[in-house]
């Protein structure tokens, strides 16, 4: 039987670290036969990100193990979902090595500075949030449409819970997935005729570096450890766990293929039971 994807060519941001959420989906729509560019930072972020970054070297190693693992062609390549001219490099890179794109996984994601109330919040750091989060979302699927209407295709967005349920102390980043749900949908609604579906996907708790970096922040604030937090966590999640990235990338592999043919404009949650929604 042929696999899902067999022929298509998908991107995915942030997906050049082995720990992270993009990486699980590159590898999850390569084993469903998709060619895959891994596009990431390449370079440390910001000093004040205190998450790892998907770092060149990496990516390389990233895009060779997909590509051998899988029997597809992979491309990496560097890309700062901030800035324009970065975004453009990449669509000018692609473009040299494949004709249409298939797939966009919008996963780039990082939160900045420190969780504070709204009314204390920094204003640099409200800013990089919103703009990785979201603007990098509107950019990089902006640049990358014309690309993907010639033949149709699909969006999948990683937005979070957090665009769903107030995040204490996180507004930044609640917000702005908030807005990448909006996004979504708006987006689905204008490009359904081009037939491009566009869909989000709402993890909860999902074992990463982001996450780790909130159970530490959070143990700190209670005088825990890191461990309690994330017990106590698991307390509030029907299933019982913390979710995996792997389960991420089965869900966006779903949505981005013809299973899902008539499902456009979707936030789908996938929390554990955590956020039950009519
Ligand atoms: P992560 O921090 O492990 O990975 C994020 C990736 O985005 C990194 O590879 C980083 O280099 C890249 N990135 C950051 N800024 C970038 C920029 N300006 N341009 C290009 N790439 C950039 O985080 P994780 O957990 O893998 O998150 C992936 C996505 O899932 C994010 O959008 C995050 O907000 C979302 N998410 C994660 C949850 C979790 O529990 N881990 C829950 C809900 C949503």
């Amino acid at each position: 039987m042929g696999k899902l994807l067999s022929g298509k060519t998908a991107v995915v941001t942030g997906a050049g670290k082995r720990s992270g959420i993009g990486y699980a989906v590159a590898c999850k729509l390569a084993a469903e036969g998709a060619n895959v560019v891994i596009a990431d930072l390449g370079r440390d972020a910001d000093p004040e990100l205190a998450v790892k970054t998907g770092v060149e070297s990496e990516m390389t190693d990233i895009a060779k193990e997909v590509a051998r693992t899988h029997g597809i062609d992979t491309m990496a390549v560097n890309l700062d979902v901030t800035r324009a001219d970065s975004i453009a490099a990449m669509v000018q890179a692609i473009g040299k090595r494949f004709e249409t794109i298939d797939i966009l996984v919008n996963n780039a994601g990082a939160s900045f500075g420190v969780p504070n109330a709204v009314h204390t919040y920094d204003e640099t750091a409200w800013m990089k949030t919103i703009d990785v989060n979201l603007h990098g979302v509107f950019r990089v699927s902006r640049a990358l449409l014309p690309m993907m209407i010639l033949n149709g295709g699909a969006i999948v967005n990683t937005a979070s819970r957090a665009g769903k349920v107030p995040a204490l102390f996180n507004g930044a980043y609640a917000v702005a997935k908030a807005g990448v749900i909006m996004l979504t949908k708006v987006m689905a609604m204008e490009l359904a005729g081009n037939g491009v579906r566009v869909n989000a996907v709402c993890p909860g708790q999902i074992a990463t570096d982001l996450e780790k970096w909130r159970f530490g922040l959070e143990a700190q604030f209670f005088d825990s450890t890191i461990e309690e937090r994330e017990k106590e966590m698991c307390k509030t999640i029907p299933l019982g766990r913390i979710g995996s990235p792997d389960e991420v990338g089965d869900l966006v592999v779903f949505l981005a293929s013809d299973r899902a043919a008539y499902m456009t404009g979707q936030a789908i949650n996938i929390t554990g039971g955590q956020l039950m929604e009519l």
